[in-house]
């Protein structure tokens, strides 16, 4: 299992900073809506600046018509980013396009979809949905899977269900992770990270627990430790 540490800081010099503490871990870095529409695309690069060997995953989330998604898919790919993601409700003809956009491309990058965010509770999940989260984040995760796709960003709780109804190899990535115990915030189905490896889960997310704390590099280490 993999670690991946959201930069979600409130400016590129805080997250610069706390790249720089943590430097010496073998982690991935997610880029998301906040520091990429803040900073964008050199941000990626004052990443690399501090170790080349960090991956990134730009945290995007596409979701509009199909070919609108394979034109940004197609820009992030020549970006270099390691990760990207997809909503799975913009539906499997939109993640087939961006599939097919992206063999032309010489780096590709690994694609994952987006099935139900864990700020969802079941209420405001049905209120969008009209079902419940475990079977319709299985039907987008089907979806993504048939579509040529890499893996899903899930919930802890759906991922080994999710790899029942694909492939083991169908990747998983599962935000909502909290460590040692810390505050859930907005997340609405947090796990720990015992749980997260009885479920196969390929990378955890974890962001507030490493950048809101004091000791940022002794928590990657602590986590890094049990993984
Ligand atoms: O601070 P926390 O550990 O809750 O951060 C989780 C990160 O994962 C945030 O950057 C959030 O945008 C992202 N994310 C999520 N749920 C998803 C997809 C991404 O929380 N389904």
């Amino acid at each position: 299992m993999k670690l991946c540490v959201a930069l979600d800081l409130p400016s590129a010099k805080e997250n610069l900073e706390l790249v720089e503490k943590i430097k010496e871990y073998d982690v991935w870095l997610k880029v998301g809506l906040r520091a990429f529409i803040r900073d964008g695309y050199n941000f990626l690069g004052e990443l690399k600046k501090i170790n080349p060997n960090f991956k990134i995953f730009l945290d995007l989330k596409l979701h509009d018509i199909p070919n609108t998604m394979a034109d940004a898919a197609q820009e992030i790919a020549q970006f270099g980013v390691d990760m990207f993601n997809v909503h799975a409700s913009a539906g499997k003809v939109a993640m087939r396009t961006v599939m097919k956009r992206l063999e032309s491309c010489q780096k590709q990058p690994i694609v994952l979809a987006v099935t139900a965010l864990t700020s969802f509770d079941e209420a405001n999940f049905q209120a969008v949905y009209n079902q419940d989260i475990a079977s319709k984040a299985t039907q987008f995760a089907k979806d993504a899977y048939e579509s040529g796709i890499h893996g899903v960003v899930c919930s802890a709780f759906e991922s080994q269900e999710i790899k029942n109804n694909t492939c083991a190899d169908f990747v998983t990535l599962c935000p909502g992770i909290r460590p040692f115990g810390e505050d859930s915030g907005d997340q609405k189905r947090v796990a720990t990270i015992p749980f997260a490896q009885e479920n196969s889960v390929d990378f955890i997310v974890v962001g507030r627990p490493i950048y809101e704390s004091t000791e940022p590099a002794n928590i990657v280490k602590r986590i890094l430790d049990i993984l």
